[in-house]
C-alpha cells in the first residue's frame, strides 16, 4: 500500500515547481519548429497540444526520450523501462489490472495509456495538481512508495554514467541538449521522456477516416444520447472533458465519481485509491478520477484507475447497471448508491444490437497505424534488450 505522508511531501514540491512554471508556450511557430516527428493529422486533425515554455519540443529530444523508454538501464536495477508498463501494441499500457516495479512492489494504480498523453489537463488518473509530464515522471523515475524504476540517491550517478559511456547516447544527448556540456542529468532526461510522450499522437482510427460501419454509427448516437450520457464526460477530440490544447486558456480539470465503490455506505473507496480526495481532502472529491480517453480503449483492457474491470462489455453493463455493486469482500459497498456518483451515471437499458452497437462505434477508435508505428517502436534491435 502507498504511504500517503511521502505522497504529500512530493505534492507539495510539485504544488511549489507547477506555480513557477505553469506558463505554457502559446506560440504555435515556436513549438514547431524543428519537430518533424510531431505529426498531426493533414485533415481536419488536431490542434497543437500546450508545450511548457521551459521543453521546447525537438526532434533531437523526442528521438532521446524514445531511446530512454525503452531502455531497462534507465532503472536502478536494471530489469524495467517505461515500457515494461507502456507497452506499444497496447496503446502503451501493459495488459495488466496493476503492475509491479523494478523491485516486485505492487502498484496500487493500472498503467494509463500514453494515447495523445500531450492534451490532458492533468496527469495520473487522480491529481489534479500535476499538470506537466515532466513534473509527473518524477514519480517513474524516482518514486520509492512504491519503487517503479528506483532511481534514487544512491544509484543516481551510476545511472547517468551508463548512458555517458555509452557512445551512442552521446550523440543522443548532443542532439537533444546541443548547447550543454554535462547533459546527463535527471532534468535532461525527463525532458526527453517527456518530449517522447507528447508525440504518441493517435488520429488515425477508423473514427477519424469517416469509415464507420452501420453498427458503429448506430453506436456514436447511443454514445452522444442524454440516455447513456457518455459524452458529458468523454468529449471532444480526444473523448476526456479533460483535454487543453494550444488555444485553452482557462484549462478545465475536471474529475468523475462514476459509482465503483461505496464502502461503509458513506461513499468511501479503498483507502489510498480514493481519486481526487487525496490531494483535496474534501469529501465531494472522494472517488472522483479523470475521465481518461476512449481512444485506443479497445486495446487497453483491463478497465478503470485499479483494473477492476476486465472487459469494454463489463464496463458498458457497469454503466447499465448505474455503477457497481460489490457484494463480498474488503470492497463490499453499493456503489450505486454512492452519495458522491456524477448524476450523468444513472443507469439505462440496452438491447443486444445497442450493446453491440455502442461496441462497436469504441472500437471504432482503435488506431492500428498507432500501434504500428516505427517513430513510436522500441529503436533497440530484439537481442540487445
Ligand atoms: C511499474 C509500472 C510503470 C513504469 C515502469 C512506468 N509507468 Fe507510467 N504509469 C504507470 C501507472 C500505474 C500510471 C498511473 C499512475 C497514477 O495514476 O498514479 C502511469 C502514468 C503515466 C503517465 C501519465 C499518463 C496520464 O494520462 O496522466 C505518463 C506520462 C507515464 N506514466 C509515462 C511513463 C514513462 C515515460 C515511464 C518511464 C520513465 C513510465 N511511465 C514508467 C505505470 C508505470
Ligand atoms: C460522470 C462522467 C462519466 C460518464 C457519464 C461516463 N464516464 Fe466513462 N469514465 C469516467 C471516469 C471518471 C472514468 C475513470 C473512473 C475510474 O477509473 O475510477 C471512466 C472510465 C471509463 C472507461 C475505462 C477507461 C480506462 O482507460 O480504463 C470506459 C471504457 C468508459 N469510461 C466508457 C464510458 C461509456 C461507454 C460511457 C457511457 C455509457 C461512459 N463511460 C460514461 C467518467 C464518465
Amino acid at each position: 500500500m502507498l504511504k500517503t505522508h511521502r505522497v504529500l511531501l512530493l505534492l507539495s514540491f510539485f504544488l511549489l515547481s507547477a506555480c513557477r512554471s505553469s506558463e505554457f508556450n502559446l506560440d504555435l511557430e515556436q513549438q514547431v519548429e524543428g519537430a518533424t516527428l510531431l505529426q498531426f493529422s493533414k485533415e481536419g486533425g488536431f490542434v497543437l497540444p500546450p508545450i511548457p515554455d521551459s521543453n521546447p519540443l525537438t526532434d533531437g529530444k523526442a528521438e532521446l526520450g524514445r531511446h530512454l523508454f525503452y531502455d531497462k538501464r534507465l532503472s536502478g536495477n536494471q530489469t524495467q523501462s517505461c515500457e515494461s508498463c507502456h507497452i506499444q501494441a497496447l496503446a502503451f499500457t501493459d495488459g495488466k489490472a496493476l503492475p509491479q516495479g523494478s523491485t516486485g512492489e505492487t502498484l496500487a494504480l493500472n498503467s494509463q495509456s500514453l494515447t495523445n498523453v500531450a492534451y490532458n489537463a492533468s496527469y495520473t488518473w487522480w491529481n489534479p495538481i500535476l499538470i506537466r509530464i515532466e513534473d509527473q515522471l518524477f514519480i517513474p523515475l524516482t518514486g520509492d512508495t512504491p519503487v517503479e524504476l528506483g532511481i534514487n540517491d544512491g544509484n543516481l550517478n551510476t545511472v547517468l554514467q551508463r548512458f555517458r559511456d555509452d557512445p551512442s547516447y552521446q550523440a543522443l544527448f548532443a542532439a537533444a541538449f546541443p548547447n550543454e556540456t554535462d547533459p546527463y542529468t535527471l532534468v535532461n532526461v525527463a525532458k526527453a521522456l517527456a518530449s517522447f510522450s507528447r508525440i504518441l499522437i493517435s488520429d488515425r482510427s477508423a473514427f477519424d477516416k469517416g469509415q464507420l460501419s452501420d453498427s458503429a454509427k448506430r453506436g456514436q448516437q447511443l454514445f452522444f444520447s442524454e440516455s447513456l450520457e457518455c459524452f458529458h464526460c468523454h468529449n471532444g477530440f480526444n473523448f476526456s472533458s479533460s483535454t487543453v490544447t494550444i488555444n485553452t486558456r482557462f484549462p478545465e480539470r475536471v474529475f468523475f465519481n462514476n459509482g465503483l465503490y461505496n464502502l461503509n455506505n458513506n461513499g468511501s473507496y479503498p483507502e489510498d485509491i480514493q481519486g481526487k480526495f487525496k490531494v483535496t481532502a474534501d469529501w465531494n472529491d472522494m472517488g472522483a478520477f479523470r475521465p481518461p480517453t476512449l481512444r485506443n480503449i479497445e486495446l487497453t483492457a483491463p478497465y478503470m484507475h485499479d483494473g477492476s474491470i476486465a472487459t469494454l462489455e463489463d464496463v458498458i453493463d457497469f454503466y447499465a447497471a448505474g455503477g457497481r455493486n460489490v457484494t463480498s469482500g474488503a470492497n463490499q459497498g453499493d456503489g450505486r448508491l454512492n452519495p458522491y456518483k456524477s448524476d450523468f451515471v444513472n443507469g439505462f437499458t440496452l438491447s443486444a444490437q445497442e450493446k453491440t452497437d455502442l461496441l462497436n462505434f469504441l472500437k471504432s477508435l482503435t488506431d492500428y497505424e498507432f500501434i504500428a508505428d516505427p517513430r513510436f517502436a522500441n529503436p533497440f534491435p530484439a537481442a540487445e534488450l
